[in-house]
């Protein structure tokens, strides 16, 4: 069984993937989206959203990450593919399931499931692109409005030579919203030759096991629920393992604010470690006590000081990497 880390762009960029990887039992990661329209992008524009490409492709834990495109046109994704393709990353994965409007008017992303032929395609330009050793995949909502076509998408896919797909059990229309209809998914593994992978509202080891069972997925991918909790996918892939502690993550944490620090401008830095606890207080009780003490405060070292004032020791110091160690398996 392999575990992807899903693309979340605005929240699951470099740094956050760095931490995630270093936790363990993560397979495998995707960029954020790169949205291509019109032009052949400067390499410098690949390697803004994911810098792994200076590093072989791969996070500093070893874990490859392949680069997500999103675009409508044939010409201008194959060209782009070329050039990414050039910088080595694990990969190339094609979005077809992202909702925003300002994509989607542009006729990117999930709009494109009201339209198998170009979608075949388009994976199609891509797949002749590249080398053939470089792996293209796609992934894909269940449809626009409804998931009517969900079958015929995956399959276009497929015949386009996309050699695996990841289906977001939802529609666009479906936005975020629980549940996720993992059933359709069994659906599309059924139709298909090529491995899929399951995503959607795995946020414990218990959606997992019952993800796999219902979808008939080896492989999941997971986004939102590996953010929440960093832990999730060694618990998933070692039963038994105690879980990751909010003093073992601590580590983690001051990790991740070093690297905000020295990659992210300054009015950016407050809201990023907010994010991130937003997220870990639906995992941990000790996240909500913190969330609630910074929430209001703007200027990032206060952050920072005041999150690591209610930790429970370890408190960590710069540099940390003794305690980072720890967290890292
Ligand atoms: C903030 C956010 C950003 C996302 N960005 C992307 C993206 O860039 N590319 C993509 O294919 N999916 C994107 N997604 C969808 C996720 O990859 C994933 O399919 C979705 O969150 C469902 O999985 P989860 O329930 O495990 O989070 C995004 C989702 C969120 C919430």
């Amino acid at each position: 069984m392999a575990i992807l880390l899903a693309p979340m762009e605005g929240l699951l960029d470099f740094t956050l993937r760095d931490m995630l990887t270093r936790v363990g039992g993560i397979d495998r990661c995707v960029s954020e989206f790169i949205r291509v329209s019109g032009t052949l992008l400067p390499e410098r524009a690949f390697i803004r959203v994911m810098p792994e490409l200076e590093h072989g492709g791969r996070t500093p834990a070893g874990v490859p990450v392949r680069a997500q495109l999103m675009g409508s046109d044939a010409a201008c994704l194959a060209d782009n593919a070329a050039r990414l393709a050039s910088l080595g990353p694990a990969g190339i994965d094609l979005n077809f399931g992202c909702p925003a409007k300002v994509v989607n008017r542009h006729g990117g992303g999930a709009a494109l499931l009201d339209e198998p032929e170009l979608i075949a395609r388009l994976v199609g330009a891509v797949r002749r692109a590249v080398p053939s050793a470089m792996p293209v995949s796609a992934k894909m909502r269940l449809g626009v409005n409804c998931d009517s076509r969900a079958v015929e998408c995956a399959l276009a896919m497929q015949d386009g030579g996309a050699e695996e797909l990841v289906v977001h059990a939802r529609t666009k229309a479906h936005g975020y919203r629980p549940p996720a209809y993992w059933e359709r998914i069994a659906d599309i593994r059924r139709a298909v030759r090529i491995p899929v992978v399951a995503n959607g509202e795995i946020w414990s080891v218990a959606d997992a096991l019952r993800c796999r069972e219902v979808t008939g997925c080896d492989d999941l991918m997971i986004g939102r629920g590996m953010v929440s909790d960093p832990g999730l996918a060694l618990a998933i892939v070692s039963p038994g393992r105690a879980p990751l502690s909010w003093p073992a993550l601590q580590p983690l944490i001051a990790r991740f604010w070093q690297l905000i620090r020295s990659h992210i401008e300054p009015r950016a830095r407050a809201g990023r470690l907010k994010q991130w606890l937003n997220y870990l207080r639906r995992r941990y009780p000790e996240a909500e006590q913190a969330y609630v003490a910074v929430r209001t405060i703007n200027d990032p070292e206060l952050v920072y000081q005041r999150l690591f004032a209610l930790a429970e020791a370890p408190r960590p110091r710069y540099p940390c990497e003794s305690l980072l160690a720890e967290a890292v398996v």
